[in-house]
């Protein structure tokens, strides 16, 4: 019902936009996976969102999946205003279950890392690690830690438990740091967290963009373009404006050809 109202919506608005404009139509880039919307910064299609965040996302029957180095993870929901993305890892594990599998951990890749990364109040607990070689400064990460965690019944207390942050680990690579398992819970709540088995599991990733990008996009998106990006390399940012992109907007004053009429 919902999704029918928010199509119904958006038409309206494309007609409502084509006939106060000068654009015939507008051009969008918003995606639907599952009830969750896709939209700029991110992308579903090909060429849509900032570049940063391509070949990042995919709708696998209707479940939304997050394509990082260390594995796939279900994105439960996307909150634009906080600019978060939420993750489930299966493999993690939880207060109430040991994960399924072989849990890999958690890994961005390196030049996406300046725009995606586990928010400041994700803890990232590193269990039963095996290796002293990197001395990790483990500490409770916004109000959760191992003391917290102890007590669950699908833990084993005498095992090892290191509780840090993204930032401080700097990847949660379980073969580099030797462990056998990691979980992983965030607090959206500025109140202090409560017990372990009420803890939100998973993962909050933040994402963002250049400030100067976020006006360039909103330029774009008035002029009734859509922002995206080059489909291959150097995967320059573009405004969609339909049968043809710019570089800047869909106003004819500004058009800026990409690729030159054969
Ligand atoms: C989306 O669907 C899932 C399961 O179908 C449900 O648990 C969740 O609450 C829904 N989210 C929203 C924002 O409607
Ligand atoms: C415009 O850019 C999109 C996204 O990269 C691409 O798929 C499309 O082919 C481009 N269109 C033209 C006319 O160059
Ligand atoms: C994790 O570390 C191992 C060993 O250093 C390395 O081979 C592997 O590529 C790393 N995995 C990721 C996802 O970075």
């Amino acid at each position: 019902m919902l999704r029918h109202y928010l199509l119904a919506a958006a038409i309206a608005f494309v007609f409502l936009g084509g006939s106060s404009g000068d654009s015939p139509a507008a051009v969008s880039c918003r995606s639907f996976c599952g009830n969750i919307t896709v939209d700029y910064p991110l992308g579903l299609r090909r060429g849509c969102g900032h570049p940063v965040f391509r070949d990042l996302l995919f709708c696998v029957n209707g479940a939304l999946m997050l394509l990082l180095p260390s594995g796939t993870y279900l994105a439960l929901a996307i909150d634009y205003p906080y600019k978060a993305l939420t993750l489930h890892d299966a493999a993690m594990s939880t207060c109430a279950t040991a994960g399924t599998g072989v849990a890999a951990g958690f890994v961005v890749d390196p030049w996406r890392a300046p725009f995606l990364s586990p928010s400041p109040d994700t803890t990232f607990l590193l269990l039963g690690c095996r290796s002293r070689r990197r001395h990790l400064p483990c500490g409770d990460v916004a109000g959760m830690g191992c003391e917290g965690y102890r007590h669950c019944p699908a833990w084993h207390a005498a095992t090892p438990c290191c509780a840090v942050s993204y930032a401080t680990v700097g990847a949660v690579n379980l073969s580099q740091l030797e462990c056998e398992g990691y979980s992983g819970a965030y607090s959206l709540a500025p109140l202090r967290p409560g017990p372990a088995t009420g803890w939100s599991y998973g993962v909050r990733l933040s994402y963002s963009v250049p400030a100067e990008h976020e006006e360039a996009c909103r330029r774009c998106e008035a002029s009734g373009g859509a922002c995206g990006h080059e489909p291959a390399p150097p995967w320059g940012r573009l405004c969609l404006c339909g049968a043809w992109n710019s570089t800047s907007s869909c106003d004819s004053g500004e058009r800026n050809r990409e690729m030159p009429a054969p």
